[in-house]
């Protein structure tokens, strides 16, 4: 039994490769299952480079309902210390538009994993989830008490999958469920190798300032400047990828060690917001280019703010932020000028 193996769901996009490489680093075995819905097999390639260990894949769509028994026999044959489960569907509007589909993909993909996890025998799950589970319903900074409430099906997809795994862990014994709430994550492998690659128009902020800089957009859209906030544009708690993927590596060591299972709940942002002018500026200045910005409406369910208390990660996994807005401006746009077109 190797018990240095992991599994690794959605270990193919943005923030899953980054975990990959560190994983390796660290001297895990990795096992991917991605479907590439949104992700590249170049990927896979990248990492191995970056790593120099090629990961296993499983390809195949978690969500499939009669996927179980092909994944399991195909994970067979050895221990495993844990899975960190990243895979599912994250657009915020397109979930609004098909919230069957987010239900369907996000839980369904959540449950064969949590069956296969019975089958291969292991006990330890780090959870992808996501600081939307709040809402706007707590002023900044929260922590992990404050309030819940999602304003989308993405985000109660999250709730939901939070709630299963919870339930779960109570009616199994030594299951150990550690769920990850991120904050805005952004920047890239300093190599530049790997990266955010949206497919079609980016919704979120940094990749779409990005595409600008690098000449693929005329001007980012700003939404909305009559915020109650520094400079009434949206603020948010941007933390670098690496310094995501680093959270992870603290999650799963934690869970590793025995507390007897049961869930365990962290903010991972940096505890410090920054405008969408803010980040205007810090991209300029970082990549050398003119970002034009129009103001234009606000764009329908943003908040205004959004930071987090990080404090819970920092004293219970020994886990904290440390790379800046600069840093994370410098990295995403190194990645974005080395592969204007992405994977492609
Ligand atoms: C959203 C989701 C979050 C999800 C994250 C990553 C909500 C409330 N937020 O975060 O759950 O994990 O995406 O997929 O559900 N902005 C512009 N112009 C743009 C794009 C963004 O002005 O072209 C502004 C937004 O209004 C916001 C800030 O930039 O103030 C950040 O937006 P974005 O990067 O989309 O992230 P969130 O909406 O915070």
């Amino acid at each position: 039994m190797n018990a240095r193996s992991v599994i690794l769901t959605g270990g193919a996009g943005y923030i899953g490769s980054h975990i990959a490489v560190l994983l390796i680093e660290a001297g895990y075995e990795v096992v991917i299952i991605d479907d590439f819905s949104n992700s590249s097999p170049a990927v896979i390639d990248r990492i191995e480079k970056l790593s120099g260990i090629r990961p296993q894949l499983v390809e195949q769509d978690l969500s499939v309902p009669d996927c179980v028994d092909g994944v399991s026999a195909a994970l067979a044959g050895r221990g495993y210390a844990g899975v960190i489960h990243l895979a599912g569907l994250k657009a915020v509007g397109e979930s609004v538009a098909q919230p069957g589909r987010y239900y369907r993909v996000n839980l369904g993909t959540t449950l064969n994993l949590l069956s296969i996890m019975e089958k291969i025998k292991c006990n330890n799950i780090v959870f992808s989830s996501s600081a939307t589970v709040y809402g706007e319903l707590n002023p900044p900074p929260v922590d992990e008490s404050g309030k819940i409430g999602p304003t989308n099906p993405y985000g109660f997809s999250k709730l939901f999958n939070e709630q299963i795994l919870a339930d779960y862990a109570a009616a199994n014994q030594g299951f150990q469920v550690i769920n990850l709430r991120y904050f805005n994550p952004v920047g890239a492998h300093p190599s530049g190798l790997i990266g955010e690659d949206p497919k079609g128009i980016p919704n979120n902020l940094f990749p779409y300032i990005a595409q600008v800089a690098v000449g693929r957009r005329e001007a980012l859209n700003v939404f909305g400047d009559d915020y109650d906030t520094v400079d009434g544009t949206g603020v948010r708690d941007y933390i670098h990828v690496m310094d995501l993927a680093e959270g992870h590596l603290a999650a799963l060591k934690f869970a590793l060690e025995d507390h007897g299972g049961g869930v365990a709940c962290f903010n991972l942002g940096c505890g410090r917001g920054y405008s969408v002018l803010e980040v205007v500026n810090a991209f300029a200045a970082a990549s050398g280019k003119e970002i034009p910005v129009k103001v234009v409406g606000r764009r329908a369910g943003d908040i205004a703010e959004i930071v987090a208390d990080a404090a819970q990660a920092e004293k219970i996994l020994g886990w904290k932020t440390q790379r800046d807005l600069n840093q994370m401006c410098i990295d995403h746009w190194h990645w974005q000028e080395q592969n204007p077109d992405g994977f492609a």
